[in-house]
Formats: structure tokens, C-alpha cells, sequence
């Protein structure tokens, strides 16, 4: 079992950086106050949606509810946990069995109660792949609300959603997660793991998976198969750049020899660092470090800025470096 699957969160207290969102759901699963029938969790991938709306579908079933959390161990938890209930269903409209499922599940069987749970639970992930066909088949189905039967939907592109669906839902819109608060759940992930990691190749982590924890949690997988986590290794197997390469690669811009800045430009290339990347993560640096010298980041980033904007249009991306920094020089020393 991949690590992304085996730290799925399966309460609301353990999904991170959501917390505007569950602790809403967890106040109204547990007061039964301002109900709903239909929820629409929209952001950014791998931030939490599916996980919250399997976590959801639990908590609306759940017959000794934890403080608003599902208990997982009650029947109904169970059932939904092994998928032995027909009750809960999860349709991936992105595929082509979700489409033809949608057809089936909302218009022949959405109408009839619950076999075996409270709540006839239906899961739509990827919902604005629907056809327009299917998005007008759910509304009709959303438009008559039944007490025991919920919709759940997620997506990751909001605006392709029909307006009319999203009026008849409770809307919660997920955020990237901060750095700070990855850093932390990788670094309980690596303990329970047993695995040894240096702060800086977490705070890396953290920062190149870009807000998206399923990512993060997969770097710390892949790397891990090395060994320790560490700087090196995730520069071998992901090729992405530490800290410090990035640090000491500006360092030789702002001394302005062409010469071995071309070197190091080349020494990076060949280390298997994909320098697309490597781009956007020294933009990132820049970022964080703009006030420490204002002049010097502003003409930096717009050197990068055009390295990004060029380097698809090249088969040799070590040149587009070599052509934009000869003229940050050339700019700089006039
Ligand atoms: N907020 C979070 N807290 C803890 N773990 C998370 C969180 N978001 C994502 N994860 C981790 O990432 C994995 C994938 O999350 P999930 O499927 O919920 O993302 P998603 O938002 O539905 O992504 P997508 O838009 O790609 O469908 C989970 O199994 C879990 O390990
Ligand atoms: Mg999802
Ligand atoms: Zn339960």
C-alpha cells in the first residue's frame, strides 16, 4: 500500500489544513443544525476533497459519532469502510464507467431509500466532467431533496460546474496547505514510518510538492526506497535542486563571472536536474528572500522570469540559462 493511501486521513481532526471546512461539518454533524442535503467540496488536487467527502458520507451514517468525527468502527462505518454496502456509492465521473453509472445509479435507483445505512450516500468525484446530459439528469434529482439521500460532490475546476448544481449545494472550498503544516504531517509520517529525514529535505518536500499533500506524501515514498531522506537523495530521484545548490547558483550570478556560472549551469544540467524546474524553484527562493536585496531580486526575477518564458521554445535548455544570464551581466555591468 502506497504511503498517499495508508495516511488517508478517516476523521475530520487528521485532514490537514482544512480546518474552516471541518470544523463547519463537524459542528453540523454533530448539532444536526443547517443540514444539507448536497455538498460541493471544490480546490486545488490532493488537498483533501475525496478523502473529506468519504469522511463525510461517514459522519452522516455514523451511529456514535466521535465529537463530529465518524467513529470507523460502528456497522455503518464498516460498511462503508469495506464497500459492503450499495447504499454508499463513489462514481468518478472522469471515467467512462462513472458516465455510464451516473446514467443507472441517479435516474433508475436515487429515488428509492436505503437498504442498509441512515443515508443513501452518492460520492461524484471529477464532477465537472459530466456531460450536459448528466448534469441536467443530477439536477433534476438534486431538485426534489430527499431526507435520506445526500450528494457529495468534488472537483477540482469549479467553473465548469453549472450554476444551477452549485446553488443547491453547501459549497466548501479547499485551500493548498501551507508549508508549514505539510512540514509537520510528513515529518509524523516519517516517524510512524521509521524512516529518518534531515529538516531541510522535509521543508523541500513541502515546498516542491506545492501545496498538494497526495504529492508530498508520495516524494516521501519514492525517495525513502534510497535510504534516508535527505538533500542528495531527492535531487537523485526526483531531480529537483536543494536549498543550498540555489543559494550558492545566485550567489555566482551576483559575482558576475560568466565563466563559472555557465560551469555551474552545465555542472546542474548534468546532475539530472530538470532545469525548467530548477527555474521555478529559484523563482520561488527569490520570492522568500526579496527584501534582503531589492535591486538584486528584481533583476533576477526577471531574468528567470524570461529563462521560464523561453526555455519550451529550445532543445538545449542550458543555453537558454547561458543567453539570459549574459545579458543580466551585460545589463548589470553597463
Ligand atoms: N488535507 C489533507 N490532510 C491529510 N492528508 C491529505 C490531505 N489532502 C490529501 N491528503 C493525502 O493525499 C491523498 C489524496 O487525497 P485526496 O484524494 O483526498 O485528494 P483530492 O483533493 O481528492 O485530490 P484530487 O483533486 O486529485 O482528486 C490522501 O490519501 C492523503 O494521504
Ligand atoms: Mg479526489
Ligand atoms: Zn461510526
Amino acid at each position: 500500500m502506497s504511503l498517499a493511501n495508508k495516511y488517508r486521513p478517516q476523521t475530520f481532526d487528521t485532514i490537514i489544513g482544512q480546518n474552516h471546512i471541518t470544523e463547519i461539518l463537524k459542528a453540523q454533524m454533530s448539532t444536526h443544525k443547517q443540514m444539507h442535503h448536497n455538498f460541493l467540496l471544490f480546490g486545488p488536487r490532493g488537498t483533501g476533497k475525496t478523502t473529506a467527502a468519504r469522511i463525510l458520507a461517514k459522519a452522516l451514517n455514523c451511529l456514535n459519532l466521535q465529537d463530529g468525527n465518524p467513529c470507523n468502527t460502528c456497522a455503518n462505518c464498516q460498511m462503508i469502510n469495506e464497500g459492503k454496502t450499495l447504499d454508499y456509492v463513489e462514481i468518478d465521473a472522469a471515467s467512462h464507467t462513472g458516465v455510464e453509472n451516473i446514467r443507472e445509479e441517479i435516474l433508475d435507483k436515487a429515488a428509492y431509500p436505503p437498504a442498509s445505512l441512515k443515508k443513501k450516500i452518492y460520492v461524484i468525484d471529477e464532477v465537472h466532467m459530466l456531460s450536459k446530459w448528466a448534469f441536467n439528469a443530477l439536477l433534476k434529482t438534486i431538485e426534489e431533496p430527499r431526507d435520506n439521500v445526500c450528494f457529495i460532490l468534488a472537483t477540482t475546476d469549479i467553473q465548469k460546474v453549472p450554476e444551477t448544481i452549485i446553488s443547491r449545494c453547501q459549497v466548501f472550498n479547499f485551500k493548498k496547505v501551507d508549508k508549514n503544516e505539510m512540514s509537520k504531517h510528513l515529518k509524523s509520517i516519517v516517524a510512524q514510518e521509521e524512516l529518518i529525514a534531515t529538516d531541510e529535505a522535509i521543508d523541500l518536500i513541502a515546498k516542491i510538492s506545492e501545496w498538494c499533500v497526495r504529492d508530498a506524501v508520495k516524494y516521501i515514498d519514492q525517495v525513502s526506497v534510497l535510504g534516508n531522506i535527505d538533500e542528495a537523495h531527492i535531487t537523485k530521484f526526483l531531480g529537483v535542486a536543494s536549498e543550498t545548490l540555489i543559494k550558492d547558483f545566485l550567489g555566482l550570478i551576483q559575482g558576475g563571472d560568466a565563466k563559472i556560472i555557465f560551469e555551474k549551469v552545465d555542472e546542474i544540467h548534468n546532475q539530472g536536474i530538470d532545469l525548467n524546474n530548477f527555474a521555478k524553484q529559484t523563482l520561488m527562493h527569490i520570492d522568500e528572500i526579496f527584501l534582503e536585496d531589492i535591486q538584486f531580486s528584481t533583476q533576477i526575477s526577471e531574468t528567470f522570469t524570461d529563462i521560464i518564458g523561453n526555455i519550451r521554445y529550445y532543445p538545449y535548455p542550458a543555453i537558454v540559462y547561458k543567453v539570459a544570464i549574459h545579458k543580466h551581466i551585460q545589463r548589470n555591468t553597463k
